[in-house]
């Protein structure tokens, strides 16, 4: 989950790295408030989880709460990247003497962790990357042992510092260190981390990934999630712990297995181009244990989508066996009784493939067809959605 910039800076805070005030505004009479309530100059800043703001012109100072109302008038609504702004930042305004760059993010590819560090930090820092690697450190960084001391003063050498800002620089890497470590992250990054006026450091912008699979030791990072953002079908999924993914089609899909589910998202596209150009409307992986409380589950969401025409079911029977996904199906169409209004093709192979067949036939369900093979299975959902 990524952070929004006010997010990170208030993690920052709790850990103890030096960061300036910042409050958070949905209005301009908000943002006009919260700079009274900061005074002096503050800075009007788009909160949105993609780089470039200060580029797309959603950084801009303000001298007075009259203009921080009028920056955030401006800056409210506008659309960086494709994301739309809907809250800003307003930031207590720092004395910027220098800008550095300093961040700590999970390297995936040496299995390891990795921290970089510039003395020539800002907005420029990816461009600096590409045409000057020279000028960013990079220094692995041992899970087991983590940034100490000596590592922080190896950042901060290899960057090139000059010696008289080490000891500043070893205890803001520890603190951010402290950051990544306790809070589970898989990215802490401080750009620009500024040298003020008075020689002081400051975190000015930060950006803060943390791991969603250690959520369960942190209770306290659900306030963190952005339910302005999340398509409701895939809220109402997470809350029923279901693995769904939104997308843009007319086919609904169910599998078991996220591989079989990507294959099935692949075939259903391919036939689709004979139908109509009809494509996969999500994809949701209901997992091993196809249980038919999960079925109901799953086939209520993707009917819920007013996009989805049809459904195709693609399950192969392992642990759980054919037979008993079946009833699961009969036992959701009765769950979910009159809210079941769409076909629904449904291919199951594997272990007791046989019974289970038996028992949807059996069940003779209206809005149910049998496929026997994927393609064909894949074939009969495009052409039902899209006729
Ligand atoms: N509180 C502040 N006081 C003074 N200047 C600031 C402040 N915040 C940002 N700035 C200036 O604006 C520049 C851009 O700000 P910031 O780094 O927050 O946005 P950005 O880098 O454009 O966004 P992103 O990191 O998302 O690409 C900074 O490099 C700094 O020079
Ligand atoms: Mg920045």
């Amino acid at each position: 989950m990524d952070l929004f910039e006010y997010q990170a800076r208030d993690l920052f805070e709790a850990h103890g790295v030096p960061v300036l005030a910042g409050i958070v505004a949905y209005t301009p009479e908000e943002a006009k408030a919260a700079a009274e309530k900061i005074g002096g100059v503050v800075v009007v800043k788009a909160q949105v989880k993609v780089g470039g703001r200060g580029k797309a012109g959603g950084v801009k100072v303000a001298k007075t709460p009259e203009e921080a109302f009028e920056h955030a008038s401006n800056i409210l609504g506008m659309d960086i990247k494709g994301h739309t702004v809907k809250r800003v930042m307003i930031a207590q305004g720092a004395d910027i003497n220098e800008e550095y760059y300093f961040s700590i993010l999970l390297d995936r590819a040496n299995r390891n962790y990795l921290a970089m560090c510039s003395k020539e930090g800002g907005m420029e820092i990816e461009q600096l990357a590409v045409e000057r690697p020279e000028a960013l450190a990079r220094i692995a960084v041992d899970p087991a042992t983590g940034i100490d001391e000596a590592k922080a003063r190896e950042i901060a050498e290899a960057a090139g510092f000059p010696e008289e800002l080490h000891a500043n620089l070893v205890e803001t890497f520890l603190k951010l260190w402290q950051v990544f470590k306790k809070e589970d992250a898989t990215l802490v990054e401080v750009n620009p981390l500024i040298k003020t006026g008075s020689g002081g450091l400051l975190a000015i912008d930060g950006k803060v990934s943390l791991d969603e699979n250690a959520g369960f030791r942190h209770p306290e990072h659900a306030e963190f999630e952005d339910k302005d953002a999340a398509d409701p079908l895939e809220a109402k999924a997470k809350e029923l712990d279901l693995n769904y993914v939104k997308l843009d089609g007319e086919v609904g899909i169910i599998g078991n297995g996220a591989g079989l589910v990507m294959s099935t998202l692949d075939v259903v596209a391919y036939a689709g181009e004979k139908h109509g150009n009809v494509k996969p409307a999500n994809f949701l992986d209901i997992g091993g244990g196809a249980s038919a409380e999960v079925m109901a589950n799953g086939l209520d969401i993707i009917l819920n989508d007013a996009q989805v025409k049809s459904v195709f079911v693609n399950v192969f029977g392992g642990i759980t066996a054919c037979d008993a996904v079946a009833n699961g199906i009969v036992k959701a169409l009765e769950i979910l009784g009159g809210k079941a209004t769409k076909p629904l093709v449904v291919r199951l192979d594997g272990n007791s493939v046989e019974e289970g067949r038996r028992i949807l036939r059996e069940a003779n369900h209206p809005l149910v067809t049998l496929a026997v093979g994927m393609d064909e299975g894949a074939d009969k959902a495009a052409e039902l959605a899209n006729a």
